[in-house]
């Protein structure tokens, strides 16, 4: 079975293994030592590889029948891989050797020169080396952390500096101190919603609305809900700057007034039923804008998401909790110590599965010193 190996961004790994999984439902992935290359099995052309790698937060690049080398001071072995890779993976054009370091340094291994010698033995096979303007880029990968090197054609950004990495929540015309970061954002749309086309996304606390603005970026139908006038028309601001800076042409993203407790009221009939990913992000501390308490607003809301979603759904919910040690490699024990900001985790856990939300996985990112984030991805079970 064909291998790839897909390239993680270093801000959280093991998170970006998680949405891997949830875009690539049908591929296996497979650990290895490092923490930020995963080997994908399963076929991935190179449209699809890039159609991945364009709607991705935490994945920057695929190396397309890539193969990882454990590196043992062996140049002589990985250029006779590379060499039997290249002779199997023809490409036509202009070529370029890209080196990229991604974690620590490996010793005794100089990438410019091994690059060189990668670029001669494409020389010597006949094809045309153009470092400024490349048809094909092969791509060397060392992660000196498992002293591993990955190589192949690579697809995407390989240096990872592009896409989501590169946008702030305060570049948008309507900001608040609540707003998720967009590599987050994106990260729990996918996660929750699965490949594109798989049926529609909710939040139904969108706040200034970045949930959706990602939702629309990845061209998915979505839906946003706030209970307060003054959000909706931020985060409408915030999702037509958005549609008009990318140039969106067929957007069916919205977002209007509603409330999170009665998610029925305010969708289209046709998604009761049929929707298959939601993202929660509810307020807490002073921006907290209901009568409710925090407890019944979340049970009230995840009771409403489920009386309207496909049996598939998933659901990603972020809530603020004491901070922990950054944890970007592993997602959290089943028995991890945990203090959320507002109750208790035993009772959010309870109130999950007694609304028909199974707890999957849960992952810790930082925010700063005395605030850190549970990510909680749970997908639907039906309710005796
Ligand atoms: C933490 S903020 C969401 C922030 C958002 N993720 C962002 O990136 O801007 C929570 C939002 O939930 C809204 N909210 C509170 N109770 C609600 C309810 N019952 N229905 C809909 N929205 C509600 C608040 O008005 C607030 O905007």
């Amino acid at each position: 079975m064909a291998q790839h190996i897909a390239v993680l961004r270093g801000w959280h790994p093991a998170l970006a293994k998680a949405e891997l999984a949830a875009l690539l439902p049908s591929h296996n992935q497979i650990s290895n030592k490092s923490n930020r290359l995963s080997i994908l099995e399963g076929e991935l052309s190179h449209s699809e590889a890039f159609d991945i790698l364009s709607i991705s937060s935490g994945c920057q690049s695929i190396l397309l029948n890539g193969f990882i080398h454990n590196w043992q001071n062996d140049e002589s072995i990985l250029l006779e891989k590379v060499e039997s890779y290249l002779q199997n993976n023809h490409r036509e054009g202009k070529m370029a050797v890209v080196p990229l370091r991604i974690e620590g340094k490996l010793s005794q291994f100089s990438s410019s020169q091994i690059a060189g010698k990668i670029g001669g033995i494409m020389s010597g096979m006949g094809w045309q080396i153009d470092l400024s303007n490349p048809d094909h880029r092969f791509s060397i990968t060392i992660d000196g952390s498992s002293s591993q090197i990955a190589c192949g054609w690579v697809v995407g950004d390989e240096s990872g500096s592009d896409g989501v990495a590169n946008r702030k929540a305060t570049q948008r015309p309507f900001f608040k101190p609540v707003s998720l970061s967009p590599r987050l954002a994106l990260l729990a749309v996918n996660l929750a919603a699965g490949p594109i086309g798989n049926g529609p996304v909710i939040d139904a606390m969108t706040g200034t609305g970045g949930f959706i603005m990602e939702a629309a970026a990845t061209n998915r139908q979505a839906l946003g809900l706030d209970l307060n006038s003054q959000m909706v028309e931020g985060a409408n601001q915030n999702l037509n700057w958005l549609i008009e800076q990318q140039n969106i042409t067929k957007s069916s993203a919205k977002i209007v007034r509603g409330d999170a407790t009665n998610i029925a009221a305010s969708i289209d009939k046709s998604w009761i039923g049929q929707v298959k990913g939601f993202v929660l992000d509810p307020p807490y501390g002073r921006n907290s804008q209901g009568s409710l308490d925090h407890e019944e607003l979340l049970t009230k809301t995840l009771t409403s998401a489920h009386q309207v979603a496909s049996i598939e759904a998933n659901l990603v919910l972020i809530v603020p909790i004491n901070s922990i040690p950054s944890q970007i490699n592993t997602s959290l024990e089943d028995n991890s110590p945990i203090e959320l900001l507002h109750g208790e985790w035993k009772s959010l856990q309870q109130l999950m599965k007694l609304s028909g939300w199974q707890i999957k996985s849960r992952w810790v990112e930082h925010v700063h010193g005395s605030l850190s984030r549970l990510v909680i991805h749970a997908e639907y079970v039906p309710l005796n």
